[in-house]
């Protein structure tokens, strides 16, 4: 009975330490010269981005104003490569893209315990970051439930957020991506190739696939 025990324990903390480990394995880095794929690992791990508007307040009208937000473009490991977000026109950056949708956002793997773990300063081009080109538009039906599903789920102080607010559900609609990452300067992908790309390995790739422990 004891001994049962014992190896019932044994085998929950195996069971944990794989859900540990695997992420590790299953969430690894692309190759740097996959760009597009690069893009959307950054674009799937990141929570949040800096997005830039331009302003309509004074007195910095119609200058850049960059803000934080919180984004999701699915679940950790399999994200759709489009950018949700929830807003309200309370918000001071919504009510400039309520004047001019365009606008930029920058999402960094500063943000994940990758740059940290590495040791690499935000600003190194090894620490890979992205700005999205684009506007944001309102979005609603099928769209909008899978966008709250996917801000929800990572974000999940969103439910209790005031409802008088009229919060609504957007998106980045992305026209073109920039790539710093690695050497040699920045890199651009058409939103084309960024939607096409599997940020994480799959079965078919050659990759290293994770191992059970
Ligand atoms: C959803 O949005 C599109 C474009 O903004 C609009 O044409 C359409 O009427 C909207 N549908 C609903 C159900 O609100
Ligand atoms: C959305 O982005 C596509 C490019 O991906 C572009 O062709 C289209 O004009 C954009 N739509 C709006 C409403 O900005």
């Amino acid at each position: 009975m004891e001994e049962m025990e014992v190896n019932m324990n044994t085998l929950l903390a195996a069971g944990l330490l794989l859900l540990f480990v695997m992420p590790g394995e299953l969430y690894r880095i692309p190759p740097h010269e996959e760009v597009a794929r690069m893009a959307r690992f950054v674009a799937n791990q990141c929570n949040w981005a800096s997005m830039a508007t331009i302003s309509t307040h004074e007195p910095v009208q119609g200058q850049p104003f960059s803000n934080a937000f919180s984004t999701s473009d699915g679940p950790v490991g399999s994200g759709t490569g489009v950018p949700y977000m929830y807003l309200t026109t309370m918000e001071i950056s919504v009510q400039d893209l309520k004047v001019n949708p365009q606008a930029s956002l920058s999402m960094s793997l500063a943000q994940t315990d990758f740059c940290k773990n590495q040791g690499y300063d935000p600003q190194d081009p090894l620490c890979a970051h992205i700005i999205f080109s684009g506007s944001v538009l309102e979005i609603n039906g099928t769209e909008a439930t899978f966008a709250k599903k996917a801000l929800f789920s990572r974000h999940p102080e969103m439910v209790d957020w005031p409802t008088d607010h009229n919060w609504f559900f957007a998106k980045m609609n992305i026209t073109k991506v920039w790539v710093l990452d690695y050497f040699g300067g920045v890199k651009t992908v058409t939103p084309e190739d960024y939607f096409k790309a599997t940020p994480y390995p799959t079965r078919d790739t050659t990759e290293r696939t994770p191992q059970p422990v």
